[in-house]
């Protein structure tokens, strides 16, 4: 026990695979994306193996190519709320995080929404804000919707600030339903609010309660230096793909420092790289299973859509099988990508190291795509797998990870049964939930602070930096 209390224990979150190539439908052992029951299994296992929360990403849009939908997207992904709502009612423990859209949305219907969901899973909500830029995912909704970046991180700012402001318009004290004074609330203050910011004018009243953890968890997932510093304005945590361990541990370094500009202690921004995961009896097996699972990933179909990423030209003559373009890459024309926003920086440079690896691998453009796309993957047996995990956390790569398994809704199983004992034999693990503990809790956040507490470190550190 004591053991418990003084080495660093390692967040683990279960991101819900699908709306990306990681899920492999086609495996024989993957079932509904969709269906209810997937989602049940899949969560009622992670809470199984006292992890932290459950994970939904989000995308608006299936990604398109040249009219092609990526072959290996999930068809369709339900609605976040009413999944996460859902999943509250055979859940007790496990943190609910959902994906939600600052760039498409308004505060007052994502802050109801996840007040929401706050209030009916007794404080398991979070927030992961994200600012997905495309104007072809725009397309869905009533305007259009493409904002320059560095205006999408402005809004998605001043969203959470005046998500935050909502949240704070009911005190806790606010309700007294004194049945037989007839009194409802304390005052007549409930909910009342006003907002007047460059990308939101309102005001009027907020109508759910103050929920159980004041404030939902907010993560962030947006990797450029705007993205960065928006999360270490704003977020309790930060997803990242950041998942070798030199990778992780500079990328750690780079949003702790900011956050601490900001007056935050750095351990409340917790960083969580996405991360997949290969068990097998030995190392050795597990090494050939992830051979098979990389190349189910990449279909001969996704390793020319996502060389097309980088080279922004139709590849679509070419062979996955052949070699890369003799051609550089397009850097002049818009991005080809619709439905994500452009991944690759410096795609020349991208493309530079592409053909080195290449060249001294002798690889085809299937087998490169395969080779540099595997990063923050976990392979081997369960010992090796929570050894790994427990050296990145101890060298302060991350704070934990969110797994990401491939097989939809029993990937997370092996994992549990597995790897999850040995973490806790360690201590590096919960052995059981604090009953009624909340997500922020068992995060080891501190309780939400005030809007104007977080509106008040990003103007002292505006000053801080003009002066
Ligand atoms: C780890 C990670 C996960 C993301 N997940 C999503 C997602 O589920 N849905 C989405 O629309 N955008 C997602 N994004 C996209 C970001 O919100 C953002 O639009 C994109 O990263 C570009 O911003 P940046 O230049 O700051 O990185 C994700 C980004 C990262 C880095």
């Amino acid at each position: 026990m004591s053991n418990q209390t003084t080495r660093k224990q390692i967040i683990l979150g279960a991101h819900f695979p699908g709306v990306n190539n990681t899920t492999v439908w086609r495996n024989p052992a993957s079932g509904s994306q969709i269906d209810f029951a997937s989602f049940r299994h899949f969560a009622q296992t992670a809470e199984r193996g006292k992890l932290d929360f459950l994970f939904l990403a989000e995308g608006l849009r299936l990604r398109e190519q040249r009219g092609l939908i990526h072959d290996l997207d999930v068809v369709g992904r339900p609605d976040t709320f009413a999944v996460l709502a859902a999943l509250s009612s055979v859940t007790t423990q496990l943190g609910l995080a959902g994906t939600i859209n600052a760039t498409f949305n308004e505060p007052y219907e994502v802050a109801r929404q996840f007040a929401t969901l706050d209030q009916l899973s007794g404080g398991r909500a979070a927030w992961n804000v994200v600012t997905s830029s495309d104007a072809f995912t725009g397309e869905n909704f009533r305007r259009g919707g493409f904002l320059p970046h560095a205006q999408r991180y402005t809004r998605a700012r001043e969203h959470v600030q005046t998500a935050r402001e909502l949240w704070d318009s009911w005190r806790s004290d606010a309700i007294v339903a004194d049945k037989e004074a007839g009194q409802f609330l304390a005052d007549g203050t409930a909910g009342a609010f006003a907002h007047d910011g460059e990308h939101f004018k309102i005001s009027g009243r907020f109508n759910v309660p103050r929920s159980p953890q004041g404030h939902p968890v907010v993560f962030q997932a947006g990797d450029s230096s705007d993205g960065r510093e928006f999360a270490a304005q704003s977020a309790d945590a930060i997803f990242t793909r950041h998942g070798t361990l030199e990778e992780g541990v500079a990328f750690t370094r780079d949003v702790k420092a900011r956050a601490r500009r900001y007056g935050r202690d750095p351990d409340d921004l917790k960083v969580l790289p996405g991360v997949g995961f290969i068990l097998g009896d030995t190392d050795q097996e597990a090494a050939e299973i992830a051979r098979e699972v990389r190349f189910e990933q990449v279909s001969p179909q996704t390793a020319i859509l996502l060389l097309e990423q980088v080279w922004n030209r139709d590849l679509s003559s070419y062979d996955p099988d052949g070699p890369l373009p003799a051609e550089d890459p397009d850097v002049e024309s818009i991005s080809i990508i619709q439905g994500r926003a452009r991944q690759v920086d410096g795609i020349l440079e991208t493309a530079r190291r592409y053909r080195r690896i290449a060249e001294e691998k002798n690889l085809s453009i299937r087998e490169l795509i395969v080779e540099v796309t595997g990063r923050g993957l976990f392979v081997g047996s369960a010992r090796t797998v929570a050894d790994e995990l427990d050296r990145f956390v101890l060298a302060g790569a991350s704070d934990g990870f969110i797994l990401v398994p491939h097989i939809v809704p029993f990937g997370l199983d092996g994992f549990v049964d597995q790897v999850v004992p040995l973490l806790q034999e360690r201590g590096a693990l919960r052995e059981d939930y604090v009953p009624g503990a909340t997500l922020r809790e068992n995060l080891a956040l501190p309780p939400a602070a005030p809007a104007a507490h977080w509106a008040a470190r990003v103007r002292d550190n505006a000053e801080e930096v003009a002066s």
